[in-house]
């Protein structure tokens, strides 16, 4: 088995037994590097919008701090494509072994400035009833604990902790899970998306 199938399996494992799956160094330290540069280019190019709800700009402040930017399936940026195709392979094999029909799917990287947070929430929201599984890999290449913005999991057995560590992935139904990302102490990175029906 490849390491590729193999973190496959020990997300779907995750998410069958836990109700969500985690794969460490699911993107390798470089990259993560790669993936990062692009990032910070393009936040340098003021490419980042402030994430939106339902609700007006001042309202959402106290909801959710993140900035975003939606990638495109067309990006000619290898580092992207890279980590799109990793994504395509991934709905491949979730709907080669557990057929669940994904079709599609949407992704964006999001950064949480110093002392921003997203209070607890569900991922599916009135008009997107076609998100199935939230998928979030952390871009944080020496995150410490003192740095916060911990994702909590509010699970049917409790509170599960998760530190956005550089390579991390998670994975989860997002219709399922609530969830939380507490108040970030240091610029906070990820490539977030959601595997649609
Ligand atoms: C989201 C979200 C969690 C995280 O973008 O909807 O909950 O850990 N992100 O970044
Ligand atoms: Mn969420």
């Amino acid at each position: 088995m490849t390491k590729k199938i193999a973190q496959f399996e020990t997300i779907i494992t995750g998410l069958l037994e836990n109700g969500y799956g985690v794969a460490d160094d699911f993107w390798n330290v470089a990259d993560v590097q790669d993936l990062n540069v692009s990032f910070t280019e393009r936040y340098n190019k003021r490419e980042f919008k402030t994430a939106g709800i339902s609700k007006n700009a001042q309202e959402v402040r106290t909801i959710r701090g993140d900035e975003i930017l939606w990638l495109e399936k067309e990006t000619q940026n290898i580092a992207e494509q890279n980590y799109l195709i990793r994504i395509e392979e991934f709905i491949l094999y979730l709907n080669q072994t557990c057929y669940l029909g994904l079709r599609t799917y949407e992704l964006h990287f999001a950064s949480y400035g110093i002392g921003t947070f997203y209070k607890r929430h569900f991922d599916r929201f009135k008009n997107d009833s076609d998100r199935k599984l939230s998928i979030i890999c952390y871009l944080n290449e020496s995150w410490q604990p003192e740095n916060g913005g911990e994702l909590v999991l509010y699970l049917p057995t409790g509170k599960k902790i998760i530190l956005p560590i550089g390579g991390r992935f998670i994975c989860f139904e997002s219709d399922k899970l609530e969830h939380e990302v507490l108040v970030a102490n240091l610029e906070r990175r990820s490539v977030t998306g959601w595997l649609k029906q």
